[in-house]
């Protein structure tokens, strides 16, 4: 029994985090993530090639830890998945270099996923296959992407809309650190949130089938910000966090109900960091009660759902 190859590896190194999860069928056994966040803080953003010479550093040592964690043999391994694009070149090709390899020294299959569809099925981790109903409309927002997906099936996704300009991540950043409050800056933006300080008008409302544009809205937040500075006025931090937030996710919130109307369609997923958000689940929920939210180990860079959307693959 102890011979069967049984396990899938995923490893995802596109960005910041160094990940790798090994799942059986589609269940997860263990997952093992380092961050590059603790290291790129001081630079207010993620450096690239700072990233990829810690992927270099700690992948072999989170494989070689897992394997021994959960007493797996390198002959139990079935086949081996890892994020193709997008991401940071030198990132992704550390990633890509040492699955190659593995694959190559153990004699199994080691395949490239999306990531973009890592995240898009990430809502049905841990669920049951049959919960899984098409078409849907997904929503992915992070740190690099914002943008609407169709989803026909476990390999047909198409953009319908997207950012045509910041992410919406990126921007939760950039108003985070003009307000002197860290990186990253959307988890400390959605903890702050205080409904009752959403006073304040950043943008005015624009045409709903627009593509998402949020650089205006950045510029204004920090123009509003620098202007009070420069006249010498108290800044109300929460006041202009929580009215950006409000601002942004209401925007959000406005395009996936035209788009859910437009394709006639019930059923909403939304993946990336940035689906972690309070008051972006809140509000969804408001607009269709087959919402599908991953849990919140999911919502950022990980691989388990790499894993498991190469599962799906392997078996669709
Ligand atoms: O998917 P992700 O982990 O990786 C990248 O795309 O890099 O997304 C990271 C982004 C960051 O910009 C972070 O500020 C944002 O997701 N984020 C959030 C929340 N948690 C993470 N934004 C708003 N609210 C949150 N709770």
């Amino acid at each position: 029994m102890n011979n069967i190859k049984k396990y899938i590896i995923g490893i995802e190194t596109s960005c910041d985090d160094t990940s790798i999860a090994i799942l059986f069928e589609n269940k997860l056994i263990d997952q093992m993530t380092i961050s590059s966040i603790p290291e790129q803080q001081k630079y207010g953003g993620v450096v690239p090639e700072l990233a990829s010479r810690l992927h270099l550093k700690y992948i072999h040592k989170i494989f070689i830890n897992l394997l021994s964690k959960n007493n797996i043999k390198l002959s139990e391994i079935k086949f081996i998945v890892y994020t193709k694009f997008p991401g940071l070149i030198g990132s992704l090709h550390v990633g890509i270099l040492f699955a190659t390899l593995l694959s190559k020294l153990l004699d199994v299959q080691a395949f490239g996923v999306d990531h973009i569809a890592g995240h898009i099925f990430s809502v049905f981790i841990n669920k049951h296959k049959e919960e899984i109903t098409f078409p849907f409309i997904s929503l992915i927002v992070s740190g690099g992407t914002s943008t609407i997906y169709l989803v026909n099936s476990f390999n047909e996704y198409k953009e319908i809309m997207k950012s045509s300009d910041d992410s919406v991540g990126e921007v939760y950043d950039k108003v985070a650190r003009a307000l002197g409050w860290g990186y990253p800056g959307g988890p400390i933006i959605d903890k702050s949130y205080d409904e009752s300080k959403t006073s304040i008008i950043f943008m005015k409302k624009r045409p709903i089938d627009a593509d998402f544009s949020f650089s205006g809205l950045k510029t204004a937040v920090l123009n509003y910000i620098n202007t009070k500075k420069m006249k010498n006025e108290q800044l109300d931090k929460i006041e202009i966090a929580s009215s950006f937030q409000k601002t942004i996710i209401f925007d959000i919130k406005s395009k996936l109900e035209f788009y859910l109307k437009k394709y006639n369609i019930d059923v909403l997923g939304i993946g990336g960091g940035v689906s972690a958000n309070s008051l972006l689940r809140k509000e969804c929920l408001l607009i269709t009660k087959k919402l599908f939210l991953p849990k919140k180990e999911y919502t950022g860079d990980n691989a388990t759902m790499i894993a498991f959307y190469g599962y799906l693959m392997y078996n669709n």
